[in-house]
């Protein structure tokens, strides 16, 4: 049987296949179309779905969209009818519903075939449980907690649920106004982080603060009967501005989100270039205590509610890795399982395998241990694209080229590393990565001088063999996808000064030889060397979507200072090009 769950009209619009309940094959429209967080209809990744097994749209039986706009139906009536400025808004989301009926044609167009011979089912889910759905049947575990929380979805911004056999109960729905996401992205905003997706960066700059501002950013949000309530003063009401606009190439705009009593309160906000001051690292520190705060609050209210152990989670939210980290010491959940690609993207997979366990009624089977759903070239396909692109390589055996590299890395150069299938989800996980030596005290600032051209205050991330993890975090639960900041050792900090945060944190890896022997075999030849099992690893790209194929890698190689590129099995050194 196969699925294919589609986000689309989205940002991160995406595509995975279910193939009789396992995850098959999952990636975003913007690996491929190069359109970073694009959110149009993933035509190229439906393609690529098909094309991984040979398979034709005819071929498949149920189509599972993340996104219902049904749900909430009442909720969002009641709203524009509080708010007749928002009436406006409210139609043009009725009119997407009406884009979402076309999918017939949509998905006859993006392959080229005559729709009357498709004979799939379509199946709509809620965003939100979507997103559980993601984390939770990706999971090994039979019963646990399911939590969800982001900007919007549906016109609900968190959820919470139980999750037990193939069925998600929600015990709970945080409608919009009321939304973690958006506090978060109206703060970022007011400093001057005004991007789709710019919380990470504001989460990096956040221990940079001081406590300054914790106590008055309370007022804008505030814990509430279980839940938690924003001060609608600070915020522009939904629809008034077209908060997240999807411009007609795709491309995702916010529009300002706070008003001016947020001036009234802490000055002027920051225009992006301008210098960080005090003052918006200090609010940086105080959205991301806030933020956190409630995640713990609700976490706390959602074992009580759920009794479970295990937390399963997704949500734009879940990918604040420092949140995360720290949720162990908060609250009484021992082990956690957030799906690598918490965002919308994510909203794919959840859709299909919920149609497969809670419609078909399907038994689970399926545990992601890795996020390498993306596609894979052959040899042959590298060794064209190196040729084409007129440089001299090196073709390395195994041993010897991980020899190789992980000498090139001892010596402090930058090597890019393109492996395999490519990781679903926005963090690279040693397939689409670049690498580096992680206790060199200059690394840093070399990679963001010669590559990355990241902000100074970001910090880079360790990959760690997963059981030495213990060895140089104070936290041992498994951190396969970069999604948790633990507190490095104090003993360890200057060995991993280059990874090492202001606040001695990593957002680490740990890397099981199970889950990808060959960047694990890497790691430990590099520990031969240096005499650390730890690799600083940042994606592959440069103010792009990660590189995909291997032409992009290349391309990215040669505009860049980086040192060396080791694509398959062959290694390409800048000195002799
Ligand atoms: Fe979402």
């Amino acid at each position: 049987m196969l699925i294919l769950g589609l986000n689309m009209f989205h940002a991160d619009a995406s595509a995975a296949l279910v193939q009789d309940g396992e995850v098959v094959f999952a990636i975003a429209e913007e690996r491929l179309n190069r359109v970073k967080h694009y959110a149009g209809f993933p035509a190229l990744a439906v393609k690529a779905c098909l094309d991984s097994i040979g398979a034709k749209i005819t071929d498949i039986d149920h189509i599972a969209v993340g996104q219902d706009s049904d749900a909430n139906l009442a909720q969002k009536v009641q709203y524009a009818l509080a708010n007749p400025a928002k009436i406006l808004n409210f139609i043009r989301l009725r009119q997407r519903k009406q884009a979402f009926r076309g999918i017939h044609s949509l998905l006859a167009n993006a392959v080229e075939c005559d729709p009357e011979q498709l004979r799939f089912q379509v199946h709509h889910l809620e965003h939100h449980i979507a997103h559980i759905a993601s984390a939770y049947y990706c999971s090994p575990w039979e019963k646990a907690a399911g939590f969800s929380y982001d900007g919007s979805g549906d016109f609900v911004s968190t959820m919470l649920a139980r999750c037990e056999g193939n069925d998600i109960e929600v015990l709970e729905r945080v409608y919009l106004p009321h939304s973690l996401g958006s506090f978060y992205t109206m703060m970022c905003e007011f400093i001057g982080y005004k991007k789709y997706g710019d919380e990470g960066k504001v989460m990096g700059l956040a221990p940079y603060g001081k406590d300054t501002y914790c106590e008055t950013v309370r007022r804008i949000v505030a814990l509430n009967n279980g839940i938690f309530r924003l001060n609608l003063d600070y915020f522009k009401p939904l629809g008034s501005n077209q908060g997240m606009r999807l411009m007609p190439d795709g491309t995702v705009r916010l529009a300002r989100h706070f008003t001016d009593c947020m001036v009234r309160l802490f000055g002027e906000p920051r225009e992006p270039g301008e210098e960080i001051t005090q003052r918006d690292m200090d609010l940086a520190y105080a959205v991301q205590h806030c933020f956190e705060k409630v995640f713990f609050h609700l976490l706390n209210q959602l074992h009580k509610q759920s009794s479970c152990e295990d937390l399963v989670m997704a949500g734009g939210c879940a990918l604040n890795s420092v949140a995360n980290g720290k949720l162990f010491a908060h609250t009484p959940f021992r082990r956690t399982w957030i799906q690598p690609a918490a965002g919308d993207e994510g909203l794919a997979i959840g859709a299909a395998l919920h149609t497969y366990h809670a419609v078909l009624k399907q038994p689970r089977r399926h545990h992601m241990k890795n996020s390498y759903l993306g596609p894979e070239y052959t040899r042959e396909r590298i060794e064209g694209a190196l040729k084409k692109a007129g440089l001299r390589y090196k073709r390395m055996e195994h041993e010897p080229l991980l020899d190789a590299v992980a000498a090139q890395i001892a010596q402090g150069d930058v090597v890019g590393w393109f492996q395999g299938r490519m990781e679903w989800g926005p963090r690279a996980l040693g397939n689409r990565s670049i690498l580096a030596h992680p206790g060199l005290p200059q690394m840093k600032d070399v990679l963001n001088a010669r590559i990355k051209h990241r902000e100074w205050f970001r910090p880079f991330a360790p990959s760690i063999l997963a059981e030495r993890q213990a060895e140089y975090f104070e936290h041992s639960h498994p951190s396969p996808f970069m999604l948790h900041v633990y507190r490095i050792r104090a003993e360890k900090r200057a060995q991993l000064c280059a990874v090492n945060h202001v606040d001695d944190t990593g957002r680490l890896q740990s890397v099981g030889r199970e889950e990808n022997p060959l960047y694990y075999d890497l790691i430990q030849a590099f520990e031969r060397k240096s005499g650390l099992p730890v690799i600083l690893n940042t994606s592959f790209n440069e103010n792009e979507p990660i590189v995909c194929a291997p032409e992009e890698a290349i391309d990215c190689f040669q505009r860049t200072l980086m040192d060396a590129l080791a694509i398959g099995p062959h290694l390409v050194l800048k000195t002799e090009n």
